[in-house]
């Protein structure tokens, strides 16, 4: 038991029926505001994969623009932004995937990532894992290989561990 764990877990504010009735709302910009328990979430990310040859992390628009640089950088990977349509400048692939109410869709540019490439996914929390699982799609038809996806919080009761296709799933805290 890992005592930064319990400190980061206690950082994360719960905001109840946010942005809607019945929505438990995992507010990260709590555990922001204190650099040594954002430090240490990034460590905890860097000492799990420094020494496996991961060449590339992929964060997720908007909150995995927050955790996946600093490990990116630490690890000796390039950073590959996941962006929500019409952000990215150049030629780009689209997975669109379902929300609670509606659809929304991740794009990454076309030779950011090279095929046979090593990936790691990043964002701040995992609920029906719809948007990791467009994350890995965009990943492997670009022909890299997901080696894990990683996330700060997971709401279990969600079942979102279910439709990532057998990939692991690593998270630091979880939600009921
Ligand atoms: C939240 C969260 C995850 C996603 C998880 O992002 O940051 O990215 O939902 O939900 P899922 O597992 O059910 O797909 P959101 O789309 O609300 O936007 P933001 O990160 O831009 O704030
Ligand atoms: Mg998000």
């Amino acid at each position: 038991d890992d005592p930064r764990i319990h400190d980061i877990k206690s950082k994360i504010r719960v905001v109840p029926n946010f942005p809607k009735p019945g929505i438990m709302f995992q507010d990260i910009t709590t555990l922001l505001l204190d650099p040594k328990t954002f430090k240490n979430t990034v460590d905890l990310f860097v000492e799990r994969y420094k020494n496996k040859n991961i060449s590339v992390v992929a964060g997720i628009e908007a909150r995995g623009f927050i955790f996946g640089p600093p490990i990116a950088l630490a690890i000796g990977a390039k950073f590959v932004p996941l962006r929500k349509p019409r952000k990215l400048p150049g030629e780009v692939i689209s997975e669109e995937y379902t929300l609670e109410y509606g659809r929304d869709c991740l794009e990454m540019h076309i030779g950011a990532v090279e095929p046979d490439e090593r990936a790691l996914v990043v964002d701040d929390l995992i609920a029906t894992g719809g948007t990791l699982c467009a994350a890995m799609n965009l990943l492997e038809r670009a022909g890299a290989e997901v080696v894990e996806c990683a996330c700060l919080i997971e709401l279990p009761d969600l079942k979102g561990r279910d439709r990532l296709k057998g990939k692991p799933l690593y998270v630091l805290v979880e939600s009921h």
